[in-house]
């Protein structure tokens, strides 16, 4: 951890102020090193208060994503989240951390960004990413799995944003297979995961993930008012973006050490309990074909089981599922 990190981890801990005397203490660093490095932290929005009496206190933080507080917050993790960069604007993140993963970084990196010019989604989808309204970032993990296991990252990503949400927001989310987030029937959040494989091992794998967090209705395109929503709509108040970026991260990292356990089909029950494709009428798009039948169940390694109208049983592995009224 850096010394921001550490200094911002202390500050939480002790809510009613801390000295200076204990954090050079702690730090090993002087008290005028910590002097300086709490002025740097209010010139990037920190209020933190100095009085004799408390010592340091940390009155409010900013909007604004910052990896040292997003480190502070998360706390030790065993891979994800090792390290953070966040980063003002980029093309996509899932472009930044494959550039990683291409120059040898070690997985569990994560990459943030405020906004994005180029986010994209499943099925070669835009994917808006307006500054600071939401969550856009990626993952960086090189798994020791074969390729066609790959989905039960996906899986990860949705049961770990959904435990989150629920932690944060008190909300329940649904899952709508294979990847999205809904609350109220409307999508709150989507995951992208590319891949770079050979034959039969993962090179690397990119978690994308966008969350739409402090949306107000008014700021989605006027196309995506009926199936997009915020945490902010749902839960009637904002949400501390920093928060829910950093319980995501705690929850995704106990996942993937359960998947790397062998324990893969603990997460797929919570998943299958969760998507509320299973049962319903779907129709189903991939690539140039197009039917429409029953969803009946997950099969194990993530693949959506659907009876079509003329009683066969299809395997769907990607393409868009549409929910039938
Ligand atoms: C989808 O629902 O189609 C997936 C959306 C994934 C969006 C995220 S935002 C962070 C990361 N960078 C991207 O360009 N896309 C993913």
């Amino acid at each position: 951890m850096t010394t921001d990190a550490k200094i911002l981890a202390a500050l939480r801990a002790h809510p009613e102020g801390v000295s200076g005397a204990q954090l050079a203490e702690q730090l090993a660093i002087s008290r005028a090193a910590i002097w300086a490095r709490m002025d740097e932290l209010r010139k990037v929005g920190y209020d933190i208060e100095a009085s004799p009496h408390f010592g340091y206190k940390l009155v409010s933080s900013p909007d604004a994503l910052h990896a040292d507080d997003l480190l502070a917050r998360l706390g030790k993790t065993r891979v994800v989240g090792r390290d953070i960069q966040v980063f003002e604007q980029t093309t996509s993140t899932n472009d930044v951390a494959e550039k990683l993963a291409r120059d040898g970084v070690r997985e569990g990196v994560v990459v943030f960004a405020e906004s994005q010019t180029k986010g994209r989604g499943r099925l070669g989808r835009v994917w808006m990413s307006p500054t600071r309204k939401g969550l856009w970032f990626s993952v960086l993990l090189r798994p020791n799995l074969r390729p066609q296991e790959t989905t039960q990252l996906t899986v990860i990503s949705a049961t770990a944003l959904r435990r989150a949400i629920k932690t944060v927001v008190g909300i329940t989310a649904d899952i709508k297979w294979p990847n999205d987030l809904l609350i109220g029937g409307k999508k709150v959040a989507g995951i992208l995961t590319e891949m770079s494989a050979e034959v039969d091992r993962v090179r690397h794998i990119i978690l994308g993930i966008g969350l739409d967090v402090n949306q107000e209705t008014n700021e989605f395109a006027p196309d995506l008012r009926k199936i997009a929503t915020s945490l902010r709509i749902e839960a009637g108040e904002p949400v501390c973006r920093a928060e829910i970026a950093t319980e995501i991260l705690r929850e995704l990292d106990l996942d993937y050490a359960r998947i790397l356990a062998g324990k893969f089909s603990e997460v797929a029950d919570e998943w299958e309990a969760a998507c509320i494709t299973i049962g319903k009428n779907v129709a189903v798009h991939t690539g140039d074909r197009k039917f429409r039948g029953h969803a009946e169940s997950l099969d194990d390694d993530g693949a959506l089981l659907v009876r079509t109208e003329h009683g066969l049983l299809e395997r769907v592995i990607g393409g868009d599922v549409t929910l039938e009224k």
